[in-house]
């Protein structure tokens, strides 16, 4: 399965959910997980780095491409039960290739306007991808959500944004905790720092959402 965490937003959360997938791949599903990381700022590179650094930490894979990946994707997929491809936040060649190739394609973004504003443009993005990968699952994920209960309407708008450009939003969103930005330090996860954690719980039930989600067919009856 590859696993795309794209978008074109900076700061939104792309890396550090992709490295959280990845740990859930890994820890909880038991699988051989490869990470390809697609930015210049080489962020989950230098996390997998760190997490080397810990011999209580089980290695993961990963490997950094640029350019035109599709190729060197598709036969990655082969070898790897999980591929989880972080790309960064811009629009280049890299995160088409991978929107080309991926099963699942999320897209991470903060309830706020500057991030909503991408919407339009992911939209164009992926159903140009989707000529070429009609099986593709696109969704967005709401990142780093005010806790405060009086902010809840942000989220709901936010979703809202996103399904009316007829795309899918994940019911699972993830609340702005520390714990995401402290475990990303030490290459580790908010999995291994505490598995009973509420981000811990938050990374679950996106990984869970995904998982159950059923391939996209509609492209066989158009
Ligand atoms: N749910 C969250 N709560 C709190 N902090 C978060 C959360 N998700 C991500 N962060 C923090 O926000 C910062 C930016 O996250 P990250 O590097 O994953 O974004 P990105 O989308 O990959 O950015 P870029 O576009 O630069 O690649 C990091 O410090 C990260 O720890
Ligand atoms: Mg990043």
């Amino acid at each position: 399965m590859m696993i795309l965490v794209g978008g074109e937003k900076g700061g939104s959360g792309k890396s550090c959910l992709a490295q959280n997938l990845a740990v859930y791949f890994a820890k909880i599903k038991k699988g051989i997980v490869l990470m390809v990381d697609c930015d210049p700022q080489r962020t989950t590179s230098d996390w997998i780095q760190a997490r080397n650094t810990d011999p209580s930490l089980p290695a993961i894979n990963c490997i950094q491409l640029y350019g035109k990946i599709r190729n060197d994707l598709l036969s990655l997929n082969q070898h790897y039960d999980y591929v989880i491809v972080d790309c960064g936040g811009q629009d280049n060649l890299a995160l088409r290739a991978a929107m080309s190739v991926a099963d699942h394609v999320i897209i991470p973004l903060r309830p706020k306007r500057r991030d909503l504003k991408t919407v339009p443009h992911m939209e164009d993005m992926l159903s140009t991808c989707k000529m070429v990968n009609p099986k593709m699952l696109a969704s967005f994920v709401i990142t780093q959500c005010p806790a405060l209960p009086t902010q809840a309407n942000r989220i709901i708008e936010a979703k809202d944004v996103c399904k009316s450009y007829g795309i899918n939003v994940l019911n699972a969103v993830t609340y702005s905790r520390n714990i995401y930005d402290d475990s990303e330090e030490s290459g580790s996860s908010v999995l291994e720092i505490d598995s009973e954690s509420k981000a811990a719980l938050e990374v679950i039930a996106i990984a869970e959402e995904l998982i159950a989600m059923k391939p996209d067919n509609s492209h066989e009856f158009n």
